[in-house]
């Protein structure tokens, strides 16, 4: 049909957002599970309206140029965006949107999932009993912290880190926070949250767990200084963006002792070589990048980012857009 908006899907998603875009547009969707090398993506993009992006497709001003005056919007399956260069978009009148919201307590869920994973070795008992070693009830077998009645520091205390204090209220937990400026007093009595330095997290928390964006000041935020502030009984746990964390300064901690244990969603270099040194080190627990990964939610992140693009591409406002300046 004449006249329809060009559109690139950088990957299949749920039906939810695919099925309106196809009934809008001329869709191109990336087939494959891995994402199109830079130059097919580049090729893709070429005379497109729209682009609905994943976290691993690079926007920049290359992007842009290939895409041509045409592109109106970038749509971006993932609420994290640091893999689009936004004042780029923004100088070009082309509008960026994400979806907030919908993976807060789906991401929350993961969190708390891999901090008592991590805390009482569930991995490690797994393994344990594949590998034929389980032979009688032991005493000493598999011993790790308790979770409940523990101190739990949130270093970012966004929608993720309060939905991730919630949870923790339910075990009985102390929960300190860290971010850029204090949440209202209301949300911290509700939450029953501490607002400390972050120092001063690291130094007492059981557990800490990271929900902060990825941008110039929080890359290589837990350093070695960072985790050497840390209890050595101490447990990391990561959903937010892999290199918040220095992944060799975080392998010399966990392989010295010098805190006890890490669980990761998301890890720098992303995937992680199946020869990386983290993974040579029982105490650590890594998934692929799965914290938003339920049905539901992938399914209402898809319909967002359709709902973001159909705007964009009409020259609408976005629903959940990433720069609303530019449509004034
Ligand atoms: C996001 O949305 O930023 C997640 O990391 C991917 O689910």
């Amino acid at each position: 049909m004449a006249n329809r908006p060009r559109v690139f899907v950088a990957r299949i998603i749920p039906d939810d957002g695919l099925e309106p875009i196809r009934a809008a547009c001329d869709v191109e969707v990336w087939p494959n599970e891995l994402p199109p090398q830079r130059a097919e993506l580049l090729r893709a993009i070429e005379g497109c309206d729209g682009v609905l992006t994943l976290l691993t497709d690079r926007v920049d001003d290359e992007f842009l140029d290939h895409a041509g005056p045409g592109l109106k919007v970038v749509s971006n399956f993932a609420v994290g965006f640091d893999n689009i260069d936004v004042p780029a978009c923004t100088r070009r009148g082309v509008a960026v949107g994400n979806p907030p919201g919908v993976l807060t307590e789906t991401t929350a869920d993961l969190a708390f999932a891999l901090l008592m994973a991590a805390a009482r070795r569930l991995p490690e008992g797994d393994r344990y009993v594949r590998g034929g070693q389980w032979r009688t009830w032991g005493p000493m077998l598999l011993l790790g912290p308790d979770v409940h009645g523990s101190t739990l520091g949130i270093v970012g205390f966004g929608r993720i880190g309060q939905a991730v204090a919630r949870r923790a209220r339910g075990f009985g937990m102390r929960v300190l926070y860290h971010d850029l400026s204090r949440v209202d007093e209301s949300i911290e009595r509700e939450l029953g949250a501490t607002f400390l330095p972050l120092e001063e997290v690291l130094a007492q928390a059981d557990f800490v767990s990271l929900h902060v964006n990825l941008s110039d000041e929080t890359r290589g935020l837990i350093d070695t200084a960072r985790l050497r502030r840390m209890k050595p009984s101490a447990i990391v746990v990561n959903t937010s963006r892999g290199p918040v964390v220095d992944s060799m300064a975080l392998f010399e901690a966990l392989r010295d002792g010098v805190i006890a244990g890490a669980a990761l969603d998301v890890t720098d270099p992303e995937p992680l070589p199946s020869d990386h040194p983290l993974l040579t080190l029982e105490n650590c627990l890594v998934v692929p990048h799965i914290a938003s990964a339920s049905r539901a939610t992938r399914g209402k992140m898809a319909a967002m980012a359709a709902a973001n693009l159909l705007a964009g591409i009409r020259g609408e406002r976005l629903p959940t857009p990433v720069n609303p300046e530019v449509h004034g």
